[in-house]
Order: C-alpha cells, then sequence, then structure tokens
C-alpha cells in the first residue's frame, strides 16, 4: 500500500469576521519534504499550522494528515507533532521534568523517549535547569525535544528560528536537517527567506492568507530572473551604457548604486566589457541576494520589465511580456 501523503490541503479559509486569514490554500507536502511556509507577519501561518493541527476550525476547505482528517479524531494526529508560536512550558521546572509532563499527557510509550529527545535536541546537559533560565533557542528546542516525544512522522514548526541569533539559527538548522534526515517530514514557517532557503527543498509563498507561490526556490529564483548591484565612478554614465541593452533590464538608480536585472551570466559579462570600452571605472558588480520581498516583488509585478521580464522575453525588452506562471 502506498504510504499516505503527509499533509494535503485544500481550499482552506480561516474568516475572523470581516477579515479573511486564510484564503484558499492548497498545499501538498510530500514524505520527506522539508517544506517551507513563506510570508510576511500576519500572512496566515500560524492560523494555516493551526488548522493543521486541528487546533482551530477552518471556515472551509480540508486538512488531510497521512489521509486524516485532524478535526475527526485523536487519531488523525497519531505520528504527527509540533507546536505554533511558541511552546509553552512551567518556568519553576526543569527541562526534564517539564517533558515528564508532556510525556504523562501523551502517554503510552513518551515517557520513555525523553532522556533521548533531550539528547537529540542538544539539552541533555542542560535538563536539570529551571526551563525559566533557558535562552529563547533553547525553549525552542525544549519545545522540539516534546514534540519528539510522540515519534512522529511529520513535525509542524511555526518560526522555530525566530528571534534567535546567529548561532541559535543555524543550531536550529542543523537540528532540523538531523531529523530530516532520520526520516522525517518537516513543515516549518518562517518570515525570514535566508533563515530556510538552504534548509527547504520546497516552499509555499503566502501573502495576505493566499499561496502566490509553490515549488522550489530554485525554480522562483530562475522565474524571477536575477537582481544586479553595479557602482561605478560615473553612475550616469554607467546608466547610458546599461539601459537598452540586451538581456538587460530595469536599470535604475539607487543610494546603494546601479541595480538591473540580468537574464543570464553573458548578458553580464557583456555589459562588463561594454562599461570598460565607455571607460567607466567600476567599483563592484555584484548579484544582489533576492529576500522573500524582493521575491514577492517578482511573483506580483514581475511581468512588467522587471528582471523576469528581461529573463522571459530573452533579453529584448521590446518584446511583449510572456504570461507568468
Ligand atoms: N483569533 C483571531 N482573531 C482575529 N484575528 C486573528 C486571529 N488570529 C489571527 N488573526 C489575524 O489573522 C491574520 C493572520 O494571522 P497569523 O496567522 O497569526 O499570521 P502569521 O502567523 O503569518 O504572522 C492577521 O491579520 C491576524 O491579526
Ligand atoms: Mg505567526
Amino acid at each position: 500500500m502506498p504510504q499516505a501523503t503527509p499533509i494535503e490541503v485544500r481550499g482552506l479559509v480561516k474568516r475572523y469576521g470581516d477579515l479573511v486569514a486564510v484564503d484558499q490554500v492548497d498545499l501538498t507536502v510530500e514524505a520527506g519534504d522539508v517544506f517551507g511556509y513563506l510570508g510576511p507577519n500576519g500572512a496566515g501561518k500560524t492560523t494555516s499550522l493551526r488548522m493543521m493541527l486541528g487546533l482551530i476550525r477552518p471556515s472551509a476547505g480540508t486538512v488531510r494528515l497521512f489521509g486524516r482528517d485532524p478535526q475527526l479524531s485523536v487519531k488523525a494526529l497519531e505520528g504527527v507533532a509540533g507546536f505554533v508560536e511558541a511552546p509553552s512550558f512551567y518556568p519553576y521546572l526543569n527541562g526534564r521534568e517539564n517533558l515528564r509532563l508532556f510525556a504523562a499527557l501523551d502517554g503510552g510509550e513518551a515517557a520513555t523517549r525523553i532522556e533521548e529527545s533531550l539528547e537529540i535536541v542538544g539539552l541533555a546537559g542542560r535538563a536539570k535547569d529551571r526551563v525559566g533560565g533557558y535562552s529563547h533557542g533553547m525553549r525552542q528546542r525544549l519545545g522540539i525535544a516534546a514534540a519528539l516525544l510522540r515519534k512522529p512522522r511529520l513535525l509542524l514548526l511555526d518560526e522555530p528560528a525566530t528571534g534567535l541569533d546567529p548561532g541559535g539559527m543555524r543550531d536550529m538548522r542543523d537540528l532540523i536537517r538531523e531529523l530530516s534526515a532520520s526520516g522525517m517530514t518537516v513543515l516549518l514557517s518562517s518570515h525570514l527567506l535566508a533563515e530556510v532557503e538552504e534548509l527547504c527543498n520546497r516552499v509555499a509563498i503566502v501573502r495576505s492568507g493566499r499561496v502566490a507561490y509553490q515549488g522550489s526556490l530554485a525554480d522562483l529564483r530562475a522565474q524571477a530572473g536575477e537582481e544586479y548591484l553595479l557602482r561605478t565612478g560615473d553612475e550616469e554614465r554607467a546608466r547610458a551604457v546599461a539601459g537598452g541593452r540586451p538581456g538587460i533590464a530595469d536599470v535604475t538608480a539607487t543610494d546603494e548604486g546601479t541595480r538591473f536585472g540580468a537574464a543570464d551570466d553573458e548578458a553580464v559579462g557583456a555589459l562588463s566589457i561594454a562599461l570598460a570600452e565607455a571607460r567607466v571605472p567600476v567599483f563592484e558588480l555584484a548579484r544582489r541576494h533576492a529576500t522573500l520581498e524582493d521575491l514577492f516583488f517578482s511573483l506580483t509585478e514581475g511581468d512588467a520589465a522587471g528582471p523576469a521580464a528581461a529573463r522571459r522575453n530573452g533579453g529584448d525588452p521590446a518584446r511583449t511580456p510572456v504570461e507568468a506562471r
């Protein structure tokens, strides 16, 4: 029998009065995915995860976890664990004691997995310390340890890396990679692209409750084209040289220098030669790392004359832009 899909969400809606917090979301998470649910604050990430975990009722649509509806039975949540927003603990109890309480609630074998879970999240050495003295990162990791007590096949984590310092973020990424390598399917939400992009094989990008893109980040970047920053000794001249070149689009003056979109490496290379020939000294020519905001922009407005258009038009800005997917 083929294994049921870890997460299948169809037409999911959550309304709060007039506000549509989650708007017709379709989501498929396959076994083995580390799936990033990305969007700015207020996009509806936590609300979606709450519905997936069966904590609140959808206004419309369906959630299936391994083929079962989390609203209908506790059994549907077998093999599934996670938390939304920050996990809560008793601050005056230590880490191990808190896990004992969780294990007592979960029942079954959970209590036998306390030490192993502490070990996996790297808290074995701190298990005797009161949680009140834990850093934010340690609390997040204890939250994951609590989830691991259920021996989940699917882990749902709401912004696990938000608020962590760079070291804590790296530890969190390493931990999620380990869990994934051990066979777990993971869905995590984030409002920062940089936080999750090396981690996730697939993403959904949500804004105002709607999924604007679902697929691999590599495909999205290819679709969006690449953006570059150019800094020279003569910006005006540089813009004149860059403007209208094949494969170069969207040449704009910014505080940092001249920004442009390029269809491919060849177009950038040809521009650098043209600048040299025009005797424009180049101080800097660098690919800008796309942020979540850039990608949103390319998803929603990219079919005008942005880098996405340069790419889709094969570099000719005069050609009619092809419809974005
Ligand atoms: N219980 C609630 N009652 C009313 N509005 C809510 C409630 N929960 C969330 N919202 C609203 O729904 C939208 C999405 O919130 P949320 O899911 O928390 O977003 P995110 O987790 O992406 O930051 C926000 O506008 C938020 O104010
Ligand atoms: Mg949230």
